[in-house]
């Protein structure tokens, strides 16, 4: 069974409280974003794959790790660009392959309107989406995601309801789900509560 880890820590806290409120500007609510998304990086990659290098310092020869093996990066669009960079940093070669959902407001369904895989999937993916709700987009985000071929799989989130980490559950035992906060419940728009509102619109300034 895959694990849901809620990141439990004070740096944590400090930023989702910016990022919660409702009168932060766009560019700091996007730094907010990617400062959070380092920390949920910095836990969901702690099992990644290394291999031995050894490296002359200026004293001497060090027997290092590096990382070893492809590593994709699936935003989902738009939010999940808001979430992509902090990654990048962390994980220069990673690759970045991109999906595009909306969340239909009606049936709450998410519609695809892009996709972008190579032929050869990596064996390592990081599915990237500050907000998950009723779970509908990340469920088909990774479904694709293993259609296409990656082992491993990881979802990172900034706020996640119960509701969306019980279907990722139910439909991907397999994925590890990491959020920086799963807050109480959903409201009848399918808004996560407290959550932050759309975030989609607060990172690209379209409320
Ligand atoms: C938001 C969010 C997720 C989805 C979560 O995207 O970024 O992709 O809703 O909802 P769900 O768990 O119920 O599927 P939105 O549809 O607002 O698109 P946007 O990122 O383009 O703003
Ligand atoms: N999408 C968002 O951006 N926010 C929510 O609370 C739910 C879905």
């Amino acid at each position: 069974m895959g694990r849901v880890v809620e990141l439990n820590h004070p740096l944590v806290a400090h930023h989702l409280a910016t990022l919660r409120r409702k009168d932060t500007p766009p560019h700091v609510f996007r730094d907010a974003i990617q400062r959070l998304t380092l920390l949920l990086a910095y836990e969901a990659t702690a099992d990644l794959p290394v291999r031995p290098l050894a490296v002359e310092t200026p004293l001497a020869r060090a027997a290092c790790n590096v990382v070893d093996g492809r590593i994709g990066l699936v935003p989902i669009l738009r939010a999940g660009l808001g979430m992509c960079e902090a990654v990048q940093r962390l994980i220069p070669e990673a690759e970045v392959w991109h999906l595009g959902f909306y969340r239909d407001e009606d049936t709450l369904q998410p519609v695809e309107y892009y996709q972008k895989f190579s032929e050869h999937p990596p064996a390592r993916a990081f599915v990237l989406d500050p907000m998950l709700a009723t779970g509908g987009s990340a469920c088909e985000g990774v479904e694709l995601v293993k259609r296409w071929g990656v082992q491993t799989i990881s979802m990172l989130c900034v706020i996640a309801a119960p509701e969306g980490v019980e279907k990722v559950r139910a439909g991907h035992p397999d994925v590890d789900i990491f959020a920086c906060a799963i807050d109480d419940h959903l409201n009848e728009d399918a808004y996560i509560v407290p959550g932050l509102g759309d975030a989609g619109d607060r990172i690209f300034n379209t409320l």
